[in-house]
């Protein structure tokens, strides 16, 4: 059996092209692995732990699936499905939660800098944490162990979680015999942190973003709002410290690379550069915006193509959680 590549995505915001370096585009890399199986998903149920507005959830949910498809995800070659079309997971999350001791979660980062925080402020420790929030890892664990997942690509801040399954499943096999593999995360080291228009880390808490599909105009007009110094057009500047380099370099060819990094090194005004981050940006964009746009007026398609992968999903998590119910003493 080939072994298996699993990564979601949580619609809790505009994709923007931090997101993109940093998570979608390795994650598209590995999709081209042909000695493995992959899985993508929308984890719409892990954002309801914030969004609880209808028409967002709807709307960043196809949004997440429609920026997969658009930077080229093909879906016939992959396992690609919204996670709330699957209930076997949700039937898995409880079972899971069983063996998954409150201590674990006490402990997850994302709970923990809440509780820290209300410290601080002096307010009760608990206070806007739901429970959601609180289980936010049991779920994941469900995601990734419910198709027996090898390798997990995550951000760093995701590498907790991916121990967390590791534990969780390790408990269960432990009691019942060997039942879940143990997955393994992957983290891109590699992949450049991008920074945002004011220079720190490019994040939709920040609100510096530049999202990845916005219009030609719009593009442009975020691009001028990066902030630059006060360096006269035709002094030299040290590209390794300009925040427009750093875009740069992810969408130009490595000629162009060394090209630019010559301008810099003789004088290149802060205009020009932020032209001709334009130039190679909207270059690579036009394509995948397109069919964005295209994908995003049709969501039956969105739809017809999830339902597709809902099955191939569902095709192993069914016997699966069947073989799980047996075990656990439940005649199914
Ligand atoms: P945000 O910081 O905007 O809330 P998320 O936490 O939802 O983004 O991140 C989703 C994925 O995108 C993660 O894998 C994260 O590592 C990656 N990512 C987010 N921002 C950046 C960035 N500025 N540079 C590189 N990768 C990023
Ligand atoms: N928690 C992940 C994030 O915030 C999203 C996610 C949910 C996920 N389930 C997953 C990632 C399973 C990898 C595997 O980015």
């Amino acid at each position: 059996m080939k072994s298996t590549i699993l990564t979601g995505i949580k619609p809790t915001g505009q994709v923007h092209l931090g997101n993109y370096i940093g998570a979608i585009k390795p994650a598209l890399e590995l999709a081209k692995m042909q000695t493995h199986q992959h899985a993508y998903f929308v984890a719409d149920y892990h954002s309801l732990t914030k969004i609880h507005h209808a028409e967002e959830l709807r709307h960043l949910s196809y949004g997440i699936a429609a920026t997969w498809l658009a930077l080229g995800l093909d879906p016939e070659k992959v396992i690609f499905y919204r996670q709330s079309d699957v209930p076997e997971v949700f039937e898995l999350n409880w079972i899971l939660a069983c063996f998954a001791s409150k201590g674990l979660m006490n402990r997850a980062h994302a709970y923990k800098a809440i509780v820290d925080q209300n410290r601080q402020l002096d307010k009760d420790i608990d206070s806007g944490v739901n429970m959601g929030i609180f289980t936010y890892p049991i779920l994941m664990a469900a995601d990734i162990l419910m198709f027996q997942t090898d390798i997990v690509p995550v951000g760093k801040d995701q590498v907790q979680h991916v121990e967390i399954a590791r534990d969780i499943a390790d408990s269960f096999n432990r009691t019942y015999g060997d039942t879940f593999k143990l997955p393994e995360y992957k983290i891109q080291e590699e992949t450049a942190v991008l920074p945002g228009l004011d220079g720190r880390k490019m994040s939709k808490s920040y609100n510096n973003t530049i999202p990845l599909f916005v219009e030609p105009k719009k593009l442009q007009k975020l691009i001028n709002k990066i902030k630059t110094d006060s360096t006269p057009p035709e002094e030299p500047k040290d590209p390794n410290q300009s925040v427009l380099f750093s875009i740069y370099k992810e969408f130009a060819t490595p000629l162009e690379i060394e090209k630019m990094r010559e301008q810099y090194v003789s004088g290149i005004s802060w205009g020009e550069a932020k032209k001709q981050l334009f130039q190679v940006m909207n270059r690579f964009l036009e394509e995948p915006r397109e069919k964005y746009n295209e994908l995003m007026a049709s969501p039956e398609k969105l739809d017809e193509i999830l339902k597709r992968g809902v099955e191939k999903a569902r095709a192993v998590s069914k016997p699966f959680l069947k073989e799980i119910k047996c075990k656990l003493g439940m005649n199914v």
